[in-house]
């Protein structure tokens, strides 16, 4: 799993997908930048989510709200005072860690261990069944995953506590070590706010402060009476929205999960008081199918329901994906309660009721979000995509199945030769296609080489035109994934295609 991680990244620089930001001065810690492929891929996705969350929801229409904000919005949504993580030092590394996550890991390799004396135990048990065995391994599996569960619910319930001393006391209490050094000399852990802070104005003195947004949802909320009325929007609605979130975060590894500039595609839904949880499990569902309808396998995909919930919630649960180094979240669904409106309320003072025009009531509505990190996404794609496969004779491929909706480049047009007339016929091929699909061209090297590369970038199809093309206008169109080839009409290339890769 690891290698399959560090293969991800390395194709992802390969291929013109992802390089690390400003990688001439070293790059900068969770920041990435999104090449050639890499953004249409990105667009893809969002124009997929675009189309399913607004284009097919009547009631559902979309925004684009700035990224900086009034100061207060935050201090209304509760970032200032709550949108913290746990932070740890260790006093002889002097290296900085998560605290939460340093007991997470160890709740995993817990798990790991369970996992382990399992697959052992299936191996021994193939050819023959030994009972006592058999009742080992399960005491010592039920061991492992009670103690894993135990640690994280006392985790949780301490990490909800103002005074994080049991955190640091589990901590001590399991003996975790720095992961680089192996020291535990450990510092008290303490909250550190993820906001990153700007200024607005030139002069010192009249500048004001700012923070970049750590998530689009509240500039949904702010605008929730402008567009309900500019757009006559009746209860139950949702008003969409895709854009850069920023969070300074403490622990920033593993690749594009977990950045400090990334993207979020978030959905805040307004409904009647009372109705709450009949949308919060109805939109659970309808996120999930979403997820599914890439055909990215239904395996790799479990909700985890939060038992413990955060301010402003009454339920929340998220859409966990088997990534490289385990199921992680991938998306959150938050029934959001009418905490945000009541509080953008009390801080502005402005009234932020929606008036129901058969009851003639006014009254705040209650929320239920959905929200996807367009950038985890993209990771769970890719990395699901890319395989390595044995072919018949032996030899291997490298392919990056994506679904050929999202792929960056829906054809490429080769010339079997570079020369008789060949190139010229591509290009007219390319002239026409060009107006529906991202369509490239390539003559360099042999066409078997040529068909492994746009393999590896993940195009759905090769169109090759050699000579009989010259005389019947017909072509060979290879798929990329049972890499079978069709003779077909150069004039059927548009439909061929249009059938696999439209929205
Ligand atoms: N408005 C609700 C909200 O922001 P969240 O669970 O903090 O909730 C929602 O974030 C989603 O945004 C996550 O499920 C994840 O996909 C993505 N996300 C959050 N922090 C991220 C980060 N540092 N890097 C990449 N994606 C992130």
């Amino acid at each position: 799993q690891e290698d399959l991680f560090k293969n991800v990244v390395s194709h992802a620089k390969e291929y013109g997908y992802i390089f690390p930001s400003s990688e001439i001065y070293d790059g900068l810690s969770a920041v990435y930048d999104y090449a050639q492929n890499g953004v249409e891929l990105k667009k893809n996705i969002r124009e997929y989510w675009w189309k399913a969350m607004v284009q097919m929801h009547e009631n559902i229409v979309g925004l684009d709200a700035a990224i900086l904000m009034h100061p207060t919005t935050w201090k209304a949504s509760g970032h200032v005072d709550a949108f913290n993580d746990p932070l740890i030092d260790n006093k002889d590394s002097k290296k900085r860690y998560r605290a939460d996550v340093l007991i997470e890991d160890y709740a995993e390799k817990l798990n790991q261990k369970a996992e382990k004396e399992i697959e052992k135990a299936s191996v021994r048990f193939g050819d023959a069944f030994n009972r006592e065995e058999f009742v080992s391994t399960n005491v010592r599996v039920v061991e492992y995953l009670s103690k894993k569960n135990e640690i994280l619910a006392r985790m949780a319930k301490s990490l909800g506590d103002e005074n994080l001393g049991d955190v640091k006391a589990l901590i001590e209490e399991l003996e975790i070590t720095d992961p680089e050094t192996g020291s535990k000399n450990w510092t008290e852990v303490r909250q550190f706010n993820l906001m990153f802070g700007t200024k607005l104005g030139a002069s010192a003195d009249s500048a004001m402060d700012l923070y970049l947004r750590p998530e689009t949802a509240q500039g949904i909320f702010v605008n929730f009476l402008n567009v309900q009325k500019s757009g006559r929007m009746k209860i139950p609605f949702g008003i969409a929205q895709t854009g850069k979130a920023f969070r300074n975060e403490i622990v920033a590894r593993q690749f594009i999960f977990r950045m400090r500039e990334f993207e979020q595609m978030e959905m805040q839904f307004f409904v009647k008081p009372g109705e709450e949880m009949k949308w919060y499990e109805y939109w659970k569902s309808t996120r999930l199918n979403w997820h599914l309808s890439l055909g990215l396998g239904k395996e790799n995909y479990r909700f985890h329901d939060h038992e413990k919930l955060a301010h402003y919630a009454n339920a929340a649960a998220d859409i966990e994906f088997n990534f490289p180094f385990g199921f992680k979240e991938l998306e959150g669904i938050h029934s959001r309660t009418d905490f945000d409106l009541k509080a953008h309320e009390q801080f502005s003072g402005k009234k932020m009721q929606y008036f129901d025009t058969e009851t003639n009531a006014n009254y705040t509505p209650y929320v239920v979000e959905t929200s996807v990190g367009l950038d985890r996404m993209f990771l769970a794609v890719f990395s699901n995509s890319l395989k390595e496969e044995t072919l018949e004779d032996g030899s291997s491929r490298t392919v990056l199945k994506l679904p050929s909706v999202l792929a960056p480049t829906k054809a490429a047009v080769l010339p079997l030769v570079k020369k008789d007339g060949l190139p010229e016929v591509a290009k007219t091929i390319i002239e026409d296609l060009k107006w529906d699909f991202n369509v490239t061209y390539d003559e360099k090297d042999a066409v078997g080489r040529r068909y492994r590369r746009q393999d590896a970038l993940g195009t759905p199809f090769c169109i090759t035109v050699d000579h009989q093309t010259l005389e019947d206008s017909t072509v060979t169109i290879r798929h990329r994934d049972t890499m079978k080839q069709d003779r077909v009409a150069t004039a059927d290339l548009k439909s061929i295609i249009e059938n696999e890769v439209s929205m």
